[in-house]
């Protein structure tokens, strides 16, 4: 049996600076990886897929989850036969803008890929994930990156590895889909230059406002964390799910205690980047 991690990813910034005719926009976007998210394990036999843990329920409706689709797109690439038993331990909050579906598919592709001792950087990997979602390369990949084009190509980047992190969902799951078509078309202008952290204070992201109007619950969660004391607090890709940076674990914790007390209904997920 295989295991591989499926980290949750945060846009550390998210500039979108144009409507492409292909239905997608050109966007700079700055990836980031946390060192918790969900759990993929493939084992020999049929394909199957079975969800355990705390958002299992989330994917109960879904006929044609992305671990299967990428089963399948594997299969298909490298002529090997259709198949794998996977198990999905679900701890991310599903449609909330830290890639948990594109997190599961890489995760997936990551397990085929050692299961038939294809190489882990393997161009063809990261065909099947462009073609599995704009988010899926920079999963597969799992390391911090600036993303450009519809967010499928990537410039690895070091990062602040094991900075605190506060992740903060408050139950509503949007569409990507529906937000960005709800941007309003002004390119706020690039990335600016410098270190990871520079880039991610400097940044934005363009998302906010149009995620904001469709779920006002976006505004309370961006209140709460830019009260705790945090370097920067600031929503993930289309949302719903906030984050927020600290210089220290205590300061995290801190901001984690009162979110928890106002809003036991929410999810706090209290980690680090990766
Ligand atoms: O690529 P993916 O299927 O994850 O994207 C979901 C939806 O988000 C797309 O159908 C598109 O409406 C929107 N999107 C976009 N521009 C991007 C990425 C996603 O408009 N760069």
């Amino acid at each position: 049996m295989i295991t591989e991690r499926a980290p949750a990813k945060i846009n550390l910034a998210l500039h979108v600076r144009a409507r492409r005719s292909d239905g997608y926009h050109e966007l700079e976007t700055l990836f980031a990886f946390v060192t918790d998210g969900d759990m993929v394990t493939l084992a020999p036999g049929a394909l199957s897929l079975t969800v355990t843990g705390p958002f299992a329920a989330g994917l109960s409706g879904e006929g044609d989850n992305l671990v299967l689709r990428a089963a399948r797109a594997f299969a298909e690439r490298f002529g090997t036969s259709v198949g794998g038993v996977f198990t999905l331990d679900k701890h991310l909050p599903v449609a909330s803008g830290i890639g948990g579906g594109s997190a599961d598919a890489a995760a997936a592709l990551r397990a085929l890929a050692r299961a038939n001792d294809v190489a882990i950087d393997d161009p063809r990997l990261f065909e099947i994930a462009e073609a599995l979602g704009s988010d899926v390369p920079a999963c597969l990949l799992g390391h911090t990156a600036l993303g450009l084009g519809r967010g499928e190509r990537l410039e690895r980047l070091d990062g602040p590895s094991g900075m605190p992190v506060l992740l903060v969902n408050p139950g509503v799951a949007v569409s990507t889909a529906a937000v960005f078509k709800a941007w309003d078309g002004v390119d706020r202008g690039p990335m600016p230059d410098g270190d990871v952290l520079a880039l991610a204070l400097a940044g934005r992201n363009d998302l906010e406002a149009p995620a904001r109007a469709l779920a006002p619950a976006i505004d309370a969660v961006l209140e709460r964390l830019a009260a705790g004391n945090p370097l920067l607090a600031r929503m993930s890709g289309s949302g719903a799910t906030c984050f927020a940076l600290y210089a220290t674990a205590a300061d995290r914790s801190a901001a984690a205690a009162t979110i928890r007390a106002d809003q036991p209904d929410w999810w706090c997920l209290e980690t680090a980047l990766a």
